[in-house]
């Protein structure tokens, strides 16, 4: 071969691997794969991965995303802030997302601002951690978007409430909330108590509650495993049979763990922003595409939806810029993206705050077709996070 061909096939062969690298979005995924409240990260995973099985193909050609995982373990905000470190430096990834754990998302947002780095939040729900960065934007929820909505509802209901939240950033979101509204509407508060968010053995606090003696107990712990643990604990100590009504966000009924939690949960009233019964088309459609591909027996619930949606931003801001991704270009995407048409209900993002606004449902679990259900009563539209509405923060 010619000297000239060599070095003509040679620059050839390197501007095609540019090409092809620049048409590789590297999204890095730090999500909570072990540890006992893993339960939470794999919803998001499935979701992720049914989301690319059904709309890969809607990639410009040429495009391919690339998620590089990591494991943060649980609610670990120095290993989450490690991880997102590496995945910038090392790994020159274009966007970060996942992230169940508040205390983890808020360790996180210093490194993306700094590195001009867009983080999609799929979880983390306490509201301030969106004014933490100018690279932020969340599709999941707050808990003033569900706790707030729930005091103005119990206040008609009950004169007195007890408040049991999980001790870190959403639980003290929702005491807040809950208290704000609730007390707005007459209602009192005669105790609250905050539990320390991986114990399982929640009878000392219950056992306060029953002796208490409230109309209502408002909790918040984790959905999952967590949620199960806590019903469990609920239905032991007969604090129904006392006639203490449990309400909450809808974190304590999450869809995927009621047939797990026995008829504990019947009648119990939540507010939410996603329920798997939801009549909707499009979540018809998610359930049936979730149950096909993880069994007949598998629920997605509020925190699959929280990534699903999540996917279609993502996507959304990778085919408006055919693979080649400028930070500030994807925020101003993801700034007022909507989808009219979410498993969840019409959604978008506040181009204000970055944070979602979604309607949130009243919700009570019966029993349909033999198994449990958060069957939505009530709908309370397009929902801003209250927090950010009533302190004016950005
Ligand atoms: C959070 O850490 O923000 C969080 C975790 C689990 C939930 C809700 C919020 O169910």
């Amino acid at each position: 071969m010619r000297a000239a061909t060599r070095i003509l096939l040679s620059v050839i062969t390197s501007l095609w691997t540019l090409t092809a690298a620049a048409q590789t979005v590297k999204i890095g995924l730090i999500n909570t794969y072990s540890g006992p409240l893993a339960s939470n990260g794999e919803q998001i995973q499935k979701a992720i991965d049914l989301f690319m099985k059904l709309n890969e193909s809607k990639l410009p050609q040429g495009v391919k995303l690339e998620f590089i995982k990591r494991d943060d373990t649980g609610i670990n905000p120095e290993t989450a802030k490690r991880l997102a470190t590496e995945l910038v430096v090392r790994e020159k990834v274009q966007l970060i997302t996942g992230v169940v754990w508040t205390p983890n998302a808020a360790a996180i947002a210093p490194v993306v601002t700094e590195a001009k780095v867009p983080f999609v939040i799929m979880n983390a729900g306490t509201a301030f951690l969106t004014t933490l960065s100018p690279y932020i934007a969340r599709t999941s929820f707050t808990l003033w978007q569900s706790s707030y909505p729930m005091g103005d509802w119990a206040a008609k209901k009950y004169k007195s409430a007890y408040i049991a939240v999980a001790d870190f950033g959403p639980g003290h979101d929702a005491q807040e909330a809950f208290t704000k509204s609730f007390k707005a509407g007459g209602g009192t508060i005669v105790g609250a108590v905050r539990m320390p968010p991986p114990t399982t053995d929640f009878a000392p606090y219950l056992q306060r509650v029953k002796d208490a003696k409230p109309e209502a107990l408002f909790v918040f712990v984790p959905a999952g495993k967590n949620a199960t643990a806590l019903m469990k604990g609920f239905g032991e100590l007969g604090l129904a049979q006392a006639g203490i009504k449990l309400i909450g966000p809808g974190d304590i009924t999450t869809d995927e763990e009621l047939p797990n939690m026995g008829d504990v949960p019947l009648g119990v009233v939540t507010m939410f922003h996603y329920s798997a019964a939801g009549e909707r088309p499009a979540n018809k459609t998610f359930v049936a595409e979730y149950k096909k591909a993880y069994g007949p027996n598998a629920w997605p619930n509020f925190i699959s939806v929280g990534a699903w949606d999540a996917m279609q931003a993502i996507l959304d801001a990778v085919i408006q810029q055919k693979g080649k991704l400028d930070p500030d270009k994807t925020m101003a995407i993801l700034k007022g993206w909507k989808n009219p048409n979410s498993p969840r209900g019409p959604i978008s993002i506040d181009p204000e705050t970055r944070d979602i606004v979604q309607n949130e449902y009243v919700r009570e679990v019966r029993k349909v077709d033999g198994v449990l259900a958060n069957v939505e009563l009530e709908t309370i539209k397009a929902v801003k996070d209250p927090w950010k509405e009533i302190t004016g923060k950005k």
